[in-house]
């Protein structure tokens, strides 16, 4: 049974692949924004979106 490739998109922004995920994420300690999480300024790596799904 043949599947479709997964892709990631990055949304650190910190990607050297942009639009996609390069792994970048891990060594900037990146971590995703979710229900009730505080939005971070927008340059300090993070969204400004709060529960953003890419
Ligand atoms: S989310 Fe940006 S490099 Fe992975």
């Amino acid at each position: 049974m043949a599947t479709e490739d997964t892709y990631a998109l990055c949304r650190c922004g910190r990607s050297a692949a942009k639009p996609l995920c390069d792994g970048t994420h891990r060594e900037i300690g990146f971590r995703e924004a979710g229900p009730g999480a505080e939005p971070r300024p927008a340059g300090d790596g993070g969204t400004t979106e709060k529960g953003r799904k890419a």
